[in-house]
């Protein structure tokens, strides 16, 4: 016994040790540890989390990975409406706000604050007896969809506060993707054949309502908390700013950019400042947000409609600018994909030269009615890639035609279309929006898959940039990724090349055996199969565990994975149905690349062949949040009652499965009977 308290010591230490981490790291943004260290404690606490399934919390650092898809949303009603916000786009119209704003409050002085407002998607958080409890979107501002599962898995949301917080509490705030990620992600669909997200506030919107929690989990997202909506059985501070600090010592993530301000010259300053700035910030900000400090005077001033007198939306003026589009180019993705781009007449925008904008797809082009020789609006934010808007039809000469990529690279001797780089055959797979140049050993193709294979997300081989992958394929080094594992045998050959002095090539072939490590899903995403994103590749292995299983699975074994279509499945098939593919895979194998994963089996989880269902509402959590407790130690749930279920949970206002479980004779549960099963097997 001595010997499992110890264990659950340890266990709660790490815990709390991961927890101060990750809020140094996601919520300060300044570690203190290295990464590995971070890992070394992470591997710790996951391990004997699988050796005592007991002492698993569904609070626990490691829970943040998803968990599997639901059929829909539920709807979460909201006790105060989350409203939005009155724009007001010069400074004529702040004055106008805050000249009416005076007014109503009688001339008296008052400090605002301001913060930036960020492009992502308001969510409201509650957090019942220090835990979080309930994650929604806004929906219409009454009523949103649960979205807890999926928002528990972003690292810098609390999901437990210290004790002295209040009771019960809400906080509202933005999730939103950083620029870098919102590019790679769109890089990534783009390659996988799917259409990019037009902007981060829907990549983002669009990671959070995913069905499958697992997909939220591997995408960057982040959030900043911008407001308490209510707080009970506590007394909180009494204006907007002392409250983000309190919030702030309770864990919380608050934006460091928000500033208080004692007159509107300040605030306009405060905008003047970060109009300038805002390409420099790491996410999409469309304005700065003005609040009124005082909560009293936010009461007397109160709302008119949706919209709180108390604040307004100062937006920042769109960084667009016009150009003539000289071409439309067409460059060969690692999956071959044919990927058209806008050559255009350099222009200034904001500040920087644009030559290049991105095209995305031939349908995307026709929508736009975007032709050649036309004049554009070209949009750019930040380090998102530049696109074009839209052709200003006006200035049109009628030289250029309706765009056509087939036409452009119809090969007159080939007498068909043939891709630019290697002019091997097109191909458009039915239902795709992208052509594919066929050919798997096209140049530019193998240049690509290289450079993808030792990217940071893939097997992260340091040494191994653009350049070095166009050189060693060049000199007859490598022709494909396999081949990175055997240069340790022509390390001379190595040494001859240019700018590759000794210790470079100790680093290059160092970081290539230590790659070797890397695990299973990251190597699936590294081998670049068509439509396999990176949390594509962490879902396949939670299925397979080894890349033999993965290339022996059939057609139906993928499609009984709820996330994987008919597209999805074929592609897998085709990849290891080629012989080419099968031979890497080999040598990869030889070379001692780690192509298997160990699976922690559910059965020794406490509920394990345990099957709940759940009937009426529950007071502690929503049924999202039990339903995840209960997969956390190892059971399932299921909608309706049958003679399998173990249990009916019966919340208040049971519906029609109560009568059910009465007729079948199951075992049933009141709330307070199944928070006490689910705390012994915890
Ligand atoms: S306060 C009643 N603060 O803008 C005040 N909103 O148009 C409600 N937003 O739905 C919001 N950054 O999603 C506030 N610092 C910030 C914000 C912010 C972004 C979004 C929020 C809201 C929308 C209002």
């Amino acid at each position: 016994m001595a010997d499992l308290d110890k264990v659950k010591e340890r266990i709660e230490k790490l815990r709390a040790e991961i927890n101060h981490h990750n809020y140094r790291y996601y919520v300060l943004d300044s570690p203190e540890i290295s990464d590995a260290e971070y890992d070394e404690l992470m591997r710790e606490l996951k391990k004997l989390e699988e050796q005592y399934p007991q002492f698993l919390t569904p609070d626990s650092p490691t829970q943040r990975v998803g968990a599997a898809p639901v059929e829909a949303f539920g709807v979460v009603e909201h006790p105060l409406p989350l409203l939005s916000l009155g724009n007001a786009f010069s400074k004529e119209e702040l004055l106008a706000w805050y000249t009416r704003t005076s007014r109503l409050v009688a001339g008296e002085q008052f400090n605002f604050v301001c913060e930036h407002k960020i492009d992502g998607l308001a969510v409201a958080l509650t957090y019942v007896n220090s835990q979080l409890t309930t994650g929604a979107t806004r929906g219409d501002g009454f009523r949103g969809e649960n979205i807890t599962q999926n928002l528990r898995t972003i690292r810098s949301i609390p999901l437990s506060v210290p004790k002295e917080a209040p009771p019960r509490f809400e906080v509202r705030g933005e999730v939103f993707l950083p620029k870098e990620g919102f590019n790679k992600l769109n890089q990534e669909r783009t390659e996988e054949g799917l259409p990019p997200f037009a902007n981060p506030r829907n990549a983002a919107a669009g990671s959070v309502r995913q069905l499958d929690s697992r997909i939220t989990a591997k995408r960057p997202l982040d959030i900043y908390i911008y407001m308490l909506g209510y707080a009970e059985g506590k007394a909180t501070p009494p204006t907007h700013g002392e409250t983000m600090e309190y919030l702030k010592s309770l864990g919380f993530k608050v934006n460091p950019n928000n500033a208080l301000l004692t007159s509107i010259d300040q605030v306009e300053e405060y905008y003047q400042t970060w109009e300038e700035k805002r390409e420099s910030l790491p996410y999409e900000a469309d304005g700065v947000v003005v609040k009124v400090d005082s909560f009293a005077l936010q009461e007397r001033l109160g709302n008119i409609g949706h919209e709180p007198r108390w604040a307004v939306a100062y937006k920042f003026p769109a960084i667009q600018g016009t150009t003539q589009l000289k071409e439309i180019k067409i460059s060969v993705g690692r999956t071959g994909t044919l990927n058209p781009y806008a050559v255009l007449e350099p222009v200034s925008v904001g500040g920087v030269t644009i030559r290049q904008a991105a095209l995305h797809n031939e349908d995307d082009i026709r929508r736009k009615d975007i032709r050649e020789g036309d004049w554009v609006y070209i949009q750019r934010a930040g380090e998102v890639i530049p696109e074009v808007v839209g052709p200003i039809k006006s200035k049109r000469t009628g030289r250029g035609k309706e765009y056509n990529l087939l036409k452009k690279i119809f090969d007159k001797g080939k007498r068909r279309p043939a891709c630019p780089v290697c002019g091997a055959e097109v191909v458009k797979p039915e239902g795709e929006v992208m052509y594919y140049c066929s050919n798997a050993a096209c140049p530019a193709q193998t240049q690509q898959r290289l450079g993808h294979f030792a990217s940071r997300g893939a097997m992260d081989i340091r040494g191994i940039g653009e350049s070095q992958s166009a050189m060693l394929l060049r000199e007859g080094l490598v022709k494909d990724v396999a081949d990175l594992y055997y240069l340790e045998e022509k390390k001379e050959q190595l040494l001859k090349l240019e700018k590759m002095a000794e210790k470079s090539v100790t680093n290059m072939l160092e970081a290539i055996e230590k790659s070797k490590e890397t695990p299973l899903a990251r190597v699936i995403f590294a081998l670049g199969i068509r439509h396999i994103g990176e949390e594509m590749a962490g879902i396949l292995v939670t299925h397979f565990n080894s890349i033999d299983k993965l290339a022996k699975a059939s057609r139906e074994e993928l499609l009984s994975i709820p996330t994987v279509g008919p597209k999805l499945a074929d592609s897998v098939i085709s990849f290891f149905r080629q012989r080419e593919n099968r031979r890497i895979i080999d040598r990869l194998k030889k070379a001692g690349v780690r192509l298997e994963e160990e699976v922690v089996e559910p059965k020794e989880l406490p509920l394990a062949g345990q099957e709940f269902v759940i009937t009426g509402r529950l007071e502690t959590f929503s049924r999202q949040e039990a339903e995840a407790r209960i997969k956390a130690l190892g059971g399932t749930t299921k909608d309706n009652v049958t003679r399998e279920t173990t249990y009916l949970v019966v919340g208040a206002e049971p519906g029609s499965k109560l009568a059910r479980a009465q007729t079948l004779g199951t075992k049933q549960l009141t709330e307070e009977e199944f928070l006490r099963l689910l705390e012994q097997k915890t």
